[in-house]
């Protein structure tokens, strides 16, 4: 596990979600982080379904209602805490999770 600084929070303002690359178990991998209710959630961008990008629109990551993350490429919906799925074709199946928390006001990020 090594420690990483992704961004400042202010950067990424409540209820907007975004993508960058990353160390991820000394890869570089494709993430996407999201600012909700006042907590950051990390995620690889990588859908379980069909092995794609979340974001087949750069940068889009939600369902319409903005409430749940959806997969541009069949519409599989996943819940923001913690990437089970909750709906559409990915069902059973979860996205990869990572571990992130905010110190002095920077997005850490510990992959
Ligand atoms: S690749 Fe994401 S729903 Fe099919």
């Amino acid at each position: 596990m090594a420690e990483q600084t992704l961004m400042r929070l202010d950067e990424l303002e409540e209820g907007a979600a975004k993508a960058l690359v990353a160390r991820v178990d000394g890869k570089q991998r494709n993430i996407f982080v999201v600012h909700k209710d006042g907590e950051v959630f990390a995620y690889l961008n990588w859908c379980p379904h069909a092995q794609d990008f979340i974001d087949q629109v750069p940068g889009q990551f939600f369902s319409g209602d903005k409430k749940l993350i959806r997969c541009g490429k069949h519409g599989a919906l996943f819940a923001i805490d913690d990437g089970r799925c909750v709906g559409g074709p990915a069902e059973g199946q979860s996205l990869v999770k990572l571990s992130v928390g905010v110190r002095d006001g920077e997005i850490i990020l510990d992959a």
